[in-house]
């Protein structure tokens, strides 16, 4: 009875592995400080959160970096590089910060069309799984995971619970060949580990970007309107910050912890206030995550929006 779940259960962790196996570069260049030792075996038995993080991490890379997910990327990837290309024409050399960077397919995709762009992440889960999809693969399907094989409820069938989905739809590496077959130079790529707060209030990184793009970024902050300073603070006179996605305010439910819960009005009056001008807005309809084939389907109507920094403040 439970032999499909042994075959998934092992698919998923031969694909877990090769993400920990080519971690070992990555740590070196991220963290240059020797590890701290080894745990004890008895410290190595994962809680729900560990589980939680790795199964969540699955259904990152179905949205991120498999054919599935194309509909999902595609519903607010799209609004974001038509902003992105009615405000720089001409991508060569133009920087662009993509913070909460996820697995970085929207890095990838951005840099495929010639733009310059940095991630910043401050999830392991994330950077490691994220430098195993751009650095690692190389081609397509290379990768089978089960990520839904868990999921016992609102399933039409079997087939839908096991379900193999082939990782990844394009590599990195492919892009970077298709960029080149399209006359496009495939901009410089770079990820930055650490919170955005920290990293991004540097005086040194004031003015420095032509762009700012968060997707599903902003309600991660404990106080949005600091978010919403240090973007205004990263651009460059006249350049332009694209956001989509809800306002989940990741901390609201935390009784111990600082949320700043706006509604969308009242965001808008605060991008205005902060010096910004909306140039650009919209209503999405998205998902995050989904399982495509669940009878439960979560759709988020969310806001879309471009605003520029004035060229004169
Ligand atoms: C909801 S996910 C969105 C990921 C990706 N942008 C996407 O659309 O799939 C938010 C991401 O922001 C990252 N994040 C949250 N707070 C952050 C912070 N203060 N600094 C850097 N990254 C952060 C999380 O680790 C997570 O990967």
């Amino acid at each position: 009875m439970f032999a499909p779940h042994k075959v998934a259960i092992e698919q998923n962790q031969r694909f877990l592995d090769s993400i920990v196996k080519e971690s070992e570069t990555l740590y070196h260049s991220y963290w240059p400080s020797p590890p701290s030792p080894p745990p004890q075996d008895g410290e190595l038995r994962p809680n729900a959160l560990d589980l939680d993080k790795v199964h969540s991490t699955l259904r990152q890379f179905v949205r991120d970096w498999s054919a599935e997910g194309f509909q999902e990327r595609d519903s607010v990837f799209r609004p974001i590089m038509t902003a992105l290309q009615k405000a720089l024409p001409n991508p060569r050399g133009k920087k662009i910060l993509v913070p909460g960077a996820g697995l970085s397919r929207l890095s990838v995709d951005l840099a495929a069309c010639g733009f310059d762009v940095q991630g910043n992440e401050f999830s392991y889960h994330m950077l490691i799984g994220g430098h195993f999809a751009m650095n690692h693969c190389e081609n397509s399907g290379e990768h089978l995971i089960q990520p839904f094989c868990d999921g016992t409820i609102n399933n039409f069938s079997r087939r839908d619970q096991f379900r193999v989905v082939p990782i990844p739809d394009v590599s990195a590496y492919q892009m970077m060949d298709h960029a080149e077959a399209r006359g496009i130079q495939f901009g410089q790529l770079s990820m930055v580990a650490g919170d955005f707060t920290e990293v991004f209030k540097k005086p040194s990184q004031c003015g420095a970007w032509d762009s700012v793009v968060t997707c599903f970024f902003i309600d991660t902050a404990h106080n949005i309107v600091e978010y919403i300073h240090i973007l205004f603070d990263l651009l460059a006179p006249g350049g332009i910050w694209v956001n989509v996605g809800p306002l989940l305010f990741h901390f609201s439910d935390q009784l111990s912890e600082v949320s700043v819960d706006v509604t969308y009005e009242e965001l808008k009056v605060i991008v205005q206030n902060v010096g910004f001008e909306v140039v650009d807005e919209a209503t999405v309809t998205t998902s995050y995550t989904n399982n495509s084939q669940s009878m439960k389907q979560m759709l988020y109507h969310c806001p879309f929006f471009a605003c520029r920094k004035p060229v004169s403040e």
